[in-house]
Parts: structure tokens; sequence; C-alpha cells
């Protein structure tokens, strides 16, 4: 029988069992006060899975250069070598610091879209954002002011700017841009980690969220955007050095600084695929449950071709869960 070339399949029913995994990993050091052991434990799980898909996949994005990071690592090829083609981003704990201390939000993530359309930020840690939902899209750009996005888009939403919800993470560099959003009457949603959870919140109905503004992990904007495609949202973003030796480096290599960078150059072409499994609990999904049966998780599951959305919600037999688990706790 010929394999396709294409990702005809839909390849997020089966990221799905990868976040899972590592959000199961993760969530053994919930609470512990070892956002490390809890990032290894994900990365070695969801590392596991990946493996025994039949793909031919190249991270992307991934937990850093090869010498740091033993697995998941930038440039690794992943699945058994068979087609599709495809690149990835991973996240395997979105929320390291909310995983150990015990706090809401945190989740495993992965993204996945055809090969050579993913962006790879390089040395670019960070960049600003802007996303919306669905209603919104073309209506805000980071090219105006966050007064002139939040007026264009509560006209658009036909709703006043002051029951706006803006979704900005808590840091101290967004404190002037927290001022001005107070000044225009909006409500600030703040949130003190996981900016995708953030991005997608905008596009979730009921959510109480309207837009996400400020500067976030440039890995997260991008696999916000893989989401955000088959949630019909929008996502853009702009590089942000954070000295002029980052901004150096990133230059050198041929990045623009200045260019606004909108959903289809973070993901090109309209074939991608995402998976979300809750860690703790968040909005709009149950982090990980023990019980006597085994351990229930709660994922999101997305694809842009089809714009398909699903919430998975699945029950793991206790056999299966040790696996996951390569501390043994
Ligand atoms: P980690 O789980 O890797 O710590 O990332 C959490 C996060 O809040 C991201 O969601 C966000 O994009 C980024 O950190 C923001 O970076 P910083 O904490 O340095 O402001």
């Amino acid at each position: 029988m010929q394999i396709p070339a294409e990702p005809d399949r839909n390849l997020a029913l089966e990221m799905v069992r990868v976040t899972e995994a590592a959000a199961i990993a993760a969530s053994h050091w919930v609470g512990r006060g070892d956002k490390n052991s809890a990032d290894g434990a994900a990365v070695d799980a969801m590392r596991r899975v990946l493996g025994s898909v039949s793909m031919d996949a190249v991270v992307v994005i991934g937990e850093g250069e090869k010498d740091e990071a033993p697995m998941l690592f930038n440039g690794e090829r992943i699945g058994d070598g068979r087609p599709p083609k495809m690149d990835i981003a991973v996240d395997p704990v979105d929320g390291t610091t909310l995983t150990a201390k015990g706090r809401n939000g945190a989740v495993a993530v992965i993204a996945l879209s055809e090969a050579g359309s993913m962006f790879n930020p390089g040395p670019c840690v960070y960049m600003d954002k802007i996303a919306v939902g669905p209603k919104g899209r073309g209506t805000v750009s980071l090219d105006l002011s966050p007064t002139e996005n939040l007026r264009n888009l509560a006209k658009k939403l036909g709703k006043d700017v002051a029951d706006l919800g803006v979704v900005i993470l808590d840091r101290d560099r967004h404190s002037d841009l927290m001022d001005e959003v107070r000044s225009t009457g909006a409500r600030i949603l703040s949130i003190t980690d996981g900016d995708v959870a953030g991005a997608i919140s905008t596009a979730w109905p009921d959510s109480g969220a309207d837009i996400l503004l400020g500067t976030g992990g440039t890995p997260e904007g991008v696999i916000a955007a893989a989401a955000l495609k088959g949630l019909g949202g929008e996502i853009q973003g702009r590089l942000f050095a954070r000295d002029a030796a980052e901004a150096d480096a990133a230059r050198a290599l041929g990045y623009d600084l200045n260019k606004i960078l909108s959903i289809d150059d973070l993901v090109a072409g309209d074939n991608c695929f995402f998976s979300m499994t809750a860690i703790t609990d968040g909005d709009f999904l149950r982090g990980v449950r023990y019980h006597d049966f085994g351990a229930t998780t709660q994922s999101l599951v997305v694809r842009s071709k089809s714009g398909t959305v699903r919430i998975v919600e699945t029950i793991h037999r206790h056999n299966n869960l040790t696996e996951f688990s390569h501390s043994g706790l």
C-alpha cells in the first residue's frame, strides 16, 4: 500500500497521547517545588510516545541546543522516518513554575505542521505578541498602540472598551502597557505564567478574554499560532531582543527585529495540528486527576485544515501510568 506523502491523517489525535503522557509525568511533580524535575519528566514522557508515531519530523522548537538538552533538542529527528514530513514545536510544560508551586494553568503542549512551514526563532527568546479570537481577526496590529487596538477591537466586537478582557503576563516589563490598558477602561486579566493558554483563551467561547497583549516566549508564540489557526483566531509577533548582544546575534543570522510576523509567518500553510493537556486545572481544561482506576486527563485537540476542535477526556489505567513516570514516583 502506498503511504500518502501529505499529512492527511489527523496527527493531532496521535499528538494527544504525547501531551497526555507529558502531563501525567509532570503531574507527579505538582507542588513539589522542583520545576526542573517536572520539566524533565514531561520531556522524557513526550519523547517516548513521539518516537512511536509514524512520521518523519524535525524538532524546530525543542528544549534548546543538543548539549543542554539530551532529548527533544532543536534539530532532532523524531518518528519512525516514514512520511509525512513534519516540523514540531514542543513545550512539555508551559508553566513550570505553576507546576512546581501547584498553581492552576500548567499545560503540556505540542504543535505540528508540514515540513518547512514553522518559524524557527533561532536565538530570539522573546517576542511582542497580540492575539485575538475569530471575531477580532483583521482588526488589530502590532503597529498600532494598545489604545488603538482596544478601540478597534471593541468596535468590531460591538462592545464598550470597558467590557474587553485583556490578558497580560504579570511582569514588571508590562507596567507601562498595563497603565495604558487601564487608562482605556478595559479590564486586565493578568496571568502569572502560561501565555499559550492565554492566547487560546481569546478564541475560546465565553472565556471573558478578548485579546492578549505583551511580551512572552517566542516558542509559545509559534505554538499558539498553530492552535489559533484551527480556532480561527489571529496572533502576530515581533521578535524582542533583551540586549544589544542578542539583537546583533539575531541580525547576524538574518532575523529582522522590526518585522511583524503574521500568523502565516509563524506557521505557514493550513495543515497544522495542536494538542494541549492540562497538568493543573485551567480555564477550559481540568488538570490530571487520580482515582481508583488510574488517572483522568483533559486535552484540547485542534486540526487547522478542518477547523475541528475536540476536548478529549481520557481515563488511563493504573498499569499504564508508571510508564509515564521515569522517576518511579
Ligand atoms: P516556562 O514554563 O517555560 O517557565 O514558561 C512559562 C511562561 O509564562 C510562558 O508561557 C511565557 O511565554 C514565558 O514564560 C514568559 O517568560 P518570562 O517568564 O521570562 O517572562
